[in-house]
């Protein structure tokens, strides 16, 4: 499998602290991995850097062999890279169809809707996150859970090669943490690759085969997560700031 994404030497200061220090690592097409790292490791400015919300102060990132370093969102979004956001964010006053609709126009998720149509292609995307029977309500009312499941549906809409999800976990109840685990393998089985975020080992533990684990902006270690579980500076690093994982 060739290398889908490539981030080389990926620095990102703010002021005086550096979120995002060297740091390097390499996907393969298809692969399912996650990133670690206690609060304010720097995940999600990982996560800002690859999909253009933020630019580096120095690194590069190639996607399926393109430079697209310090590329805005939508341009990154049009080569075949989503991602969801730790808070969770809709349009509140349109209907679950609507939100994924919108994502649809982007021009991957067109040119995915030809043949089907815009709606109805939404509609198949509801379907698969498993939400198509709330199609025509307002996220507004929705659990959690369901709000979790939209943001990958709207994802989904723009029709990506790398889905970056970050903390698809954080606020749900046990049994939607399964239902959305559900819904990510079989995503990674329909041949997705998935890169994803969680401050909780155990949460990712039985789910990737391969974990890459940041701490104050560094890369710590990359491998098999009871490998990665065993780092001595993975275990510092949660126990020094109270979080036990394992
Ligand atoms: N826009 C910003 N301005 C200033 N500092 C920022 C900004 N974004 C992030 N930081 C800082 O950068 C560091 C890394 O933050 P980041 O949100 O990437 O961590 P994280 O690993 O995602 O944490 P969490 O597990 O809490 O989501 C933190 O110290 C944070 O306060
Ligand atoms: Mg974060």
């Amino acid at each position: 499998m060739g290398t889908i994404l490539e981030v080389k030497n990926l620095t990102k200061k703010y002021g005086g602290l550096t979120a995002v220090n060297d740091f390097s690592f390499e996907i393969k097409r298809g692969e399912f991995i996650g990133l670690i790292g206690p609060n304010g490791a720097g995940k999600t400015t990982v996560f800002n850097l690859i999909s253009g919300f933020e630019k580096p102060n120095s690194g590069s990132i190639r996607f399926d062999g393109m430079n697209i370093t310090g590329l805005r969102p939508y341009k990154i979004v049009n080569k075949g890279i989503a991602r969801t956001f730790q808070l969770v964010r809709s349009f509140k006053f349109l209907t679950l169809l609507q939100n994924v609709s919108v994502a649809c126009q982007s021009k991957r998720g067109r040119e995915a809707s030809k043949s089907a149509g815009i709606d109805a292609h939404a509609s198949s995307i509801l379907a698969a996150v498993g939400l198509v029977d709330k199609a025509r309500i307002p996220p507004v009312v929705l659990p959690h859970g369901d709000l979790r499941k939209l943001q990958i549906g709207k994802a989904l809409g723009t029709n990506p090669e790398l889905l970056l999800l970050d903390e698809p976990f954080s606020g749900l109840t046990h049994e939607e943490q399964q239902t959305l685990t559900d819904l990510i393998l079989k995503l990674h089985d329909d041949g997705l690759t998935i890169f994803m975020t969680g401050h909780v080992l155990r949460e990712l533990m039985n789910l990737v085969p391969r974990v890459i684990a940041m701490h104050q902006g560094k890369f710590i270690v990359d491998g098999p997560p009871k490998e990665v579980a065993n780092n001595k500076i993975v275990l510092e690093a949660y126990l020094g700031g109270g979080e036990a994982f394992a």
